[in-house]
């Protein structure tokens, strides 16, 4: 039997109750838990809603405030870690479910094709959606990019969404993961890169479930909106060099369906709005960081200063872009935080205008590809 929490912040609360009537409608659902940022005008409006629902299903539905579990900005990660410690001291259930708090599309099939994986006896099972051709540019460039540099060997790369707030944890797999320092530590958005990466360095078996419907869930205005999970996504794989992890792990990945016209179609960001961070707003020390930077790349940013430019900022040039941050980046210097920001955003635009036009199965396609290339070039050293 099984728990599914919800961690929310400022969310819609009717949406959000209709997410928990969904959840509690299913035969496998014991108990709905909502896990809220603080207590604003959403966590009000659930409070209100519980005991209604708790005699109209005749389950027990909760609304807590998040823990602070964490060292980092309190976030997400507090979020989830208050939900493994619920589930841990408060029930005996088998299984938790996450979900995030603001998805339209959500449906008991998320639940049962959930529970499915587990039943086939995977220790976790996460779902995975797709997504338009520009949205995810953290996953691809910075999480996916990252586990390939430094774990080629693992199927960390080969994960379609690792920073995927929808998934099922058997109970050993919670424990494991609260038991881990450096997951209790992650109070911030790089909360998913550690379960990602500590669930497959215990070697637990996982899942990817195929959702079609996927998550309708807005997207993104100027690349800005993204500043702070990028650097804290970043800072999450920095942090996690120089672990060991088994090589191969158990891993299976449902075949994914025909994707709607609406994704096909869908531009995940507003490109224009987004030329002029490159250029804006340097200062001499963000100047004098270029200096550790690949010779083409130190040329094609010192250029961005005057006039936005991204030509020069290919795979190649990202893969050392990338193997230089692991090195130097700095989470807690801000002119270190606006280099990373300008240089994934310019990997970003030179993806877009070079592989995005060119529609979405060829954008896909060079994704996965380039991710082995990755891949490839981390295990000749
Ligand atoms: C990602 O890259 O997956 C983030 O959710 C932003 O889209």
């Amino acid at each position: 039997m099984s728990l599914v929490v919800f961690p929310f912040k400022n969310e819609d609360p009717e949406i959000l109750v209709g997410n928990v009537k969904t959840a509690l409608s299913h035969p496998r659902v014991e108990e709905v838990l909502c896990v809220g940022a603080s207590e604003d005008q959403c966590f009000a409006a659930v409070a209100e809603a519980c005991p209604t629902l708790e005699r109209q299903y005749g389950k027990p539905v909760k609304v807590i405030v998040q823990e602070r579990i964490g060292a980092l900005r309190p976030g997400k990660g507090d979020g989830m870690n208050t939900a493994l410690k619920y589930f841990l001291e408060e029930t005996s259930y088998e299984r938790l479910h996450f979900y995030d708090a603001d998805i339209v599309s959500f449906s008991q099939e998320w639940i049962s094709k959930a529970e499915e994986g587990a039943d086939q006896g995977f220790d976790v099972v996460r779902h995975y959606f797709p997504r338009a051709s520009t949205d995810a540019m953290i996953t691809w460039f910075v999480t996916r990019t990252g586990f390939a540099l430094l774990w080629p060997k693992s199927s960390l790369p080969w994960i379609e969404q690792p920073l995927g707030g929808e998934l099922l944890l058997t109970r050993p797999v919670v424990k494991r993961l609260l038991e881990e320092e450096k997951v209790r530590r992650q109070s911030d958005w790089g909360i998913d890169t550690l379960y990602t990466f500590t669930m497959v360095k215990h070697g637990f078996s996982l899942y990817e479930t195929y959702i079609g419907v996927g998550k309708l869930h807005k997207l993104y205005g100027a690349l800005t909106d993204l500043r702070t999970m990028l650097v804290e996504c970043f800072a999450a794989i920095q942090s996690l060099r120089g672990e060991e992890i088994p090589s191969f792990g158990i891993h299976r990945v449902e075949y994914p369906g025909p994707v709607s016209q609406e994704v096909r179609e869908k531009v995940g960001y507003n490109v224009e709005g987004s030329l002029p961070l490159l250029t804006e707003g340097w200062s001499r020390e963000e100047e004098s960081l270029l200096e550790v930077l690949p010779p083409d790349v130190r040329a094609g940013m010192q250029a961005c200063r005057s006039f936005p430019r991204f030509g020069f900022m290919d795979e190649e040039a990202w893969y050392a872009t990338y193997q230089a941050l692991l090195d130097h980046f700095q989470f807690d210097n801000p002119h270190w935080q606006r280099l990373l920001f300008r240089l994934w955003l310019a990997r970003t635009l030179n993806y877009t205008v070079n592989q995005a036009l060119r529609g979405y199965g060829h954008a896909l396609h060079y994704l996965h590809q380039m991710v082995g290339r990755y891949v490839r070039s981390a295990l000749q050293g």
